[in-house]
């Protein structure tokens, strides 16, 4: 395995930190500079640690610049930001029709892609309609087989609210895809380990993301049951491998509500342990 690991001396401070900070010891300090144990290169999980802590930006790995990344702690939002955007996210059930642009989508999932995955093993696939001719496609046709579902009385008593979802739909009524000009779902193959964290991360990231650039969202279980229980066929439709396991739908696009507040929910259940 080449990790293009190489080290500039003529701005290494030798400090070790990145021998200290490497999760699996893979950096040692030979006499003079940083340097891979060949013994032990194939333990990297490629997190990249050892470029992100290197107080100089000496050390570069997997081809990366270290000037290319963001500076920090500068670059990050402070704690009253973070408590706003946590606080006054919302789910977002008014959309305006305007597609967002392609780029702001892209940079968005690049981003996201920085979401935590059980042992760096970054295999979220990002499934996304941008196409607003798709968006309409995929909203017919999962309407559509609800409809069929119940016709051919399929639904369980548990699944009868798509009853309502369809005969809201003949009235104009969108309750399910809410009108949203885009949806966002993250599936990983069954073999990692961890599938059901990267997925609900790397969501909940995107989530966040969206709401700190004024781009609404709704996370919807609806869909989900509607594909995982109903019509089964349409994760084929979206492309998405029949081995991954899928997360929920997030719908997403520009809100056509504001809200001027964010909501109270300070009521928090907080189990402190204290041992003796
Ligand atoms: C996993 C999950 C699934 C959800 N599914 C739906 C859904 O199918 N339809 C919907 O309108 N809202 C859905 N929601 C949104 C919740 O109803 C919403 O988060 C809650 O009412 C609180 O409102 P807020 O998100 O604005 O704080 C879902 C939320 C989560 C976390």
């Amino acid at each position: 395995m080449d990790l293009q690991f190489t080290v500039d001396q003529t701005l290494c401070i030798q400090c070790g930190a990145c021998v200290d900070d490497c999760p699996f010891h893979i950096i040692e300090l030979t006499p003079d500079f940083p340097a891979l144990n060949p013994k032990r290169i194939h333990h990297c999980i490629q997190c990249q640690h050892c470029l992100a802590v290197c107080p100089t930006g000496a050390l570069s790995i997997l081809g990366c610049n270290p000037q290319n990344s963001l500076p920090l702690p500068e670059s990050l939002p402070n704690g009253q930001q973070m408590t706003a955007l946590i606080r006054g996210r919302r789910s977002i059930r008014h959309f305006q029709p305007e597609p967002l642009d392609a780029a702001v989508i892209e940079s968005m999932l690049r981003t996201v892609a920085n979401a935590p995955t059980g042992k760096n093993n970054r295999q979220c696939l990002f499934t996304v309609i941008e196409d607003q001719a798709s968006m309409a496609l995929f909203r017919q046709e999962t309407i559509e087989g609800l409809r069929t579902a119940v016709t051919e009385k399929r639904l369980s008593d548990a699944q009868s609210y798509f009853r309502h979802v369809v005969s809201a739909w003949d009235q104009g009524r969108d309750i399910i895809f809410r009108n949203a000009p885009h949806l966002f779902m993250v599936s990983v193959p069954k073999t990692v380990s961890t599938p059901d964290a990267d997925i609900l991360i790397a969501m909940s990231y995107f989530e966040l993301m969206a709401a700190s650039m004024g781009i609404g969202t709704l996370w919807n279980a609806m869909i989900r049951w509607a594909f995982s229980e109903i019509s089964t066929d349409m994760y084929k439709r979206l492309g998405i491998p029949e081995d991954h396991i899928k997360g929920y739908a997030l719908l997403f696009g520009k809100p056509a509500v504001t809200y001027h507040r964010t909501v109270q929910r300070d009521e928090v259940q907080i189990n402190r342990v204290m041992l003796s």
